[in-house]
């Protein structure tokens, strides 16, 4: 059984509009319907917990009751940083999962694919993210911006979500950077502290997250491709 955690708690605050990016209609739906029901297509997937902020809870909850979702869902409360909403959310997730995926609710274009493959390399390896490979070269530079280096490209990928985990697994290693005050800016860099490995599954340069007004107005454009080929 695979449950899924939708992080959507954030304010949006580089999107520069009054309400959370994730509210958002795209597609004659909001964003984090898109997005949920992404994850909902793969049919193992019993179970989602959606992190929404406090004063956010009650819309986030009318949303995913008007759009009727093929599994069980719960609406939970999410913290300061995403990494404390998905600590949240961990809490709600019943024993009898085996795999926990995490998705942003800021990612509307990731396929049923995408989903399958990040939860069977996870079944394999306990802990696999969805990633491509950066088209730009990458430099490391300091605080007044002086080049301090360039990692060889062919080294380098650039992560989304969905990343698919042992349940057990990223519990612990939720668990442990509580206890260490660690503060990572993905998923799998808690599970990597803990020196187990993650593998990679191949995303897809579609599949970015919904950050500024343009990222907006490129989804509308892929989704109406998509509609037209009849994919949604
Ligand atoms: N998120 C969350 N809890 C937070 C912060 C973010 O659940 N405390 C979620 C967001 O809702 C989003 C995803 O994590 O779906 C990725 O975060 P990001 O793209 O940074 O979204 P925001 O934090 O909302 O945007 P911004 O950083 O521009 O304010
Ligand atoms: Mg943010």
């Amino acid at each position: 059984m695979i449950s899924v955690i939708i992080a959507a708690a954030g304010q949006g605050k580089r999107m520069g509009v009054s309400m959370n990016k994730v509210f958002l209609p795209l597609a004659g739906k909001p964003v984090l319907i898109h997005s949920v029901l992404a994850a909902c297509s793969l049919p193992a997937v019993t179970n989602v917990i959606v992190t929404a902020a406090a004063e956010e809870v009650d819309t986030v909850t009318q949303m995913l009751t008007k759009f009727n979702l093929p599994a069980y869902w719960k609406v939970v409360t999410g913290g300061s940083e995403r990494q404390h909403s998905i600590a949240n959310a961990l809490k709600a997730i019943p024993e009898s999962a085996k795999i926990i995926v995490v998705h942003d609710g800021a990612r509307p274009l990731a396929t049923t694919a995408m989903f399958e493959q990040a939860a069977a390399a996870a079944r394999k390896h306990q802990a696999a993210i969805v990633a491509v490979p950066v088209k730009d070269t990458i430099k490391s530079a300091s605080a007044d911006k002086i080049v301090t280096g360039t990692p060889d490209r062919r080294t380098l990928w650039a992560v989304q979500t969905p990343q698919a985990f042992d349940a057990d697994l990223l519990r612990a290693a939720y668990h442990q950077a509580e206890q260490d005050g660690y503060l990572g800016t993905d998923d799998a860099s808690l599970v990597e502290r803990l020196g187990a490995n993650v593998a990679i599954v191949n995303g897809s340069y579609q599949n970015f997250k919904i950050t500024t007004p343009e990222d907006m107005q490129f989804a509308e454009v892929l989704f109406a491709e998509r509609q037209e080929v009849g994919q949604v």
